[in-house]
C-alpha cells in the first residue's frame, strides 16, 4: 500500500541509472518494485533470455552452463531481503563526501524468488580449496574513480564460500512475484541476505569458483575499508550490514502542529542477525523511548515501527533520531567511523523538523 498515487523515483545520476526511493511514501513492508532504488555502475546489459547462459566454472569438478529455462526448472525458494546500498545516507556526512548524494531512499525489502547458489555449486561439485565465489555481471564499462583500470571491466564481487553456500543466497529471477525489472538485473540476479547491496550481483553471467581471495575493483578499490591487523591499517571488502534505523517520517524540516499527537515512523534491519530493539530520541539524543515495531522479526528483512509522540507546547526545532540494537549485541554508534569512508554510515541520522507555527524566525 501507497501512502499516494504519486509514485517516482528520485534521480541521483541520470546515466548510469542511479535512482533513490522517496523513503517517506514507503509505507508497506514490502517495497512496491516500480519503488525500489535502482544502484548501477554501466549501462544496463540487454540479455535476451532465448540465448542467456549462466557459467559455472572455475574450481568445480564439473563446470555448468545454464540457460534461463534451466534456471527455472530447478526446485526455487523464496526469501525476503532488506537490500541497502552501503553508500546510503551519505548526504549526512559532514564535510560532504564524494559519491551520489544518496539520502534515506537508497534501501528497500522484497522478496526474491530463485534458485539458492549452493545447490547450484553442489551440482557443479565445489573443490575443496575454493575459498570464494565470484558473482560475475554482464555490464562493463571503466570506472571513473582513480585507480582507473587498463580497461573495460565487468561489475564482479567475490562472496565467501562460508556465505555462498547458505540456503538464504539466492539466485534470483523474481522480484515481489514477477520476473526481475532490466533495471534491477533481468533476466537473473544474485541476492545475498545481510550484506550490503553491493554483493547482490546484476544480470549475472558467471559464477567462478577461485582458490585465492578475489582482487578485483568493487572488492578492493571500491567497496573496501580500513580495518586493523595486529594494529597495522589493511584494507578489507565490505561485506556484512550494520544493525541500522532510519525515520520516514516525519520529514526533514515538516511542521508539526504543537501539544499533538504525532506517529514518527520508519524502519530499522541488520546483517546476520536480528533487529532487537528500536528507541527514538526527540530531543537530539539528550533523552530515548522505547519504540513499537510494526513487523515481527523476520532474519534478513527490515522491521518497521512507530513512536506516538505528543509535539511539543514550545514551538521551535527539534531533532528526532532513531537508534536500533541487533540480536548480537550490535548497536548504531554515535558517530559515523572515518574507517568506512564514505561507507556503512549507520549512526542514527538527525531529522529536523519545527513544531508550531512557521514564522520566519524560527528558521
Ligand atoms: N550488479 C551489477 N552487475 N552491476 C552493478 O552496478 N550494483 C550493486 C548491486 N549489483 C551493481 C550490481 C549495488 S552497489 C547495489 S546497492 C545493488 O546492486 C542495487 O540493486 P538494485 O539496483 O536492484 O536496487
Amino acid at each position: 500500500m501507497l501512502r499516494s498515487s504519486s509514485i517516482g523515483l528520485i534521480i541521483r545520476e541520470k546515466e548510469p541509472t542511479n535512482l533513490e526511493t522517496p523513503f517517506e511514501q514507503v509505507d508497506s513492508f514490502l517495497t512496491p518494485t516500480e519503488l525500489f532504488y535502482i544502484r548501477s555502475h554501466f549501462p544496463p546489459p540487454r540479455l535476451d533470455v532465448a540465448s542467456y547462459q549462466l557459467r559455472i566454472d572455475g574450481a568445480v569438478r564439473t563446470p555448468l552452463s545454464l540457460s534461463y529455462n534451466d534456471i527455472r526448472s530447478i526446485p526455487s525458494a523464496t526469501r525476503i531481503a532488506t537490500l541497502e546500498c552501503a553508500g546510503n545516507s551519505r548526504v549526512f556526512l559532514v564535510p560532504q563526501a564524494a559519491g551520489a548524494q544518496w539520502e534515506l531512499g537508497a534501501v528497500g525489502n522484497a522478496e526474491w524468488t530463485g534458485v539458492p547458489l549452493g545447490a547450484l555449486l553442489e551440482r557443479a561439485g565445489l573443490d575443496e580449496d575454493a575459498c570464494e565465489i565470484v558473482l560475475e555481471g554482464a555490464d562493463h564499462g571503466i570506472p571513473k574513480e582513480p585507480p582507473v583500470p587498463p580497461g573495460p571491466i565487468t561489475y564482479a564481487r567475490g562472496l565467501a564460500r562460508s556465505k555462498a553456500v547458505q540456503r538464504e543466497v539466492l539466485i534470483a529471477y523474481r522480484m515481489n512475484g514477477r520476473d526481475l525489472p532490466q533495471d534491477h538485473g533481468y533476466p537473473v540476479r544474485a541476492v545475498v541476505p545481510g550484506h550490503y547491496g553491493m554483493a547482490s550481483v546484476k544480470w549475472l553471467t558467471g559464477i567462478h569458483a577461485v582458490r585465492e581471495p578475489f582482487r578485483g575493483y568493487y572488492q578492493t578499490s571500491d567497496y573496501s575499508y580500513w580495518d586493523r591487523l595486529d594494529g597495522t591499517p589493511v584494507r578489507r571488502a565490505l561485506g556484512e550490514m550494520k544493525v541500522k534505523s532510519e525515520i520516514a517520517r516525519p520529514g526533514v524540516y515538516e511542521t508539526l502542529a504543537p501539544n499533538q499527537m504525532y506517529t514518527i515512523s520508519g524502519a530499522a534491519w541488520a546483517g546476520e542477525t536480528e533487529v532487537a530493539e528500536i528507541a527514538v530520541s526527540t530531543d537530539g539524543g539528550q533523552t530515548w523511548a522505547q519504540a513499537q515495531f510494526l513487523d515481527p522479526v523476520q532474519r534478513y528483512a527490515w522491521r518497521r515501527w512507530t513512536f506516538d509522540w505528543r509535539t511539543p507546547n514550545k514551538p521551535g526545532r527539534y531533532a528526532l533520531l532513531a537508534r536500533a540494537k541487533d540480536a548480537g549485541g550490535g548497536s548504531q554508534p554515535d558517530e559515523h567511523d572515518p574507517n568506512y569512508g564514505s561507507y556503512v554510515i549507520h549512526h542514527p541520522l538527525p531529522i529536523e523538523v519545527f513544531v508550531g507555527e512557521w514564522t520566519s524566525s524560527s528558521r
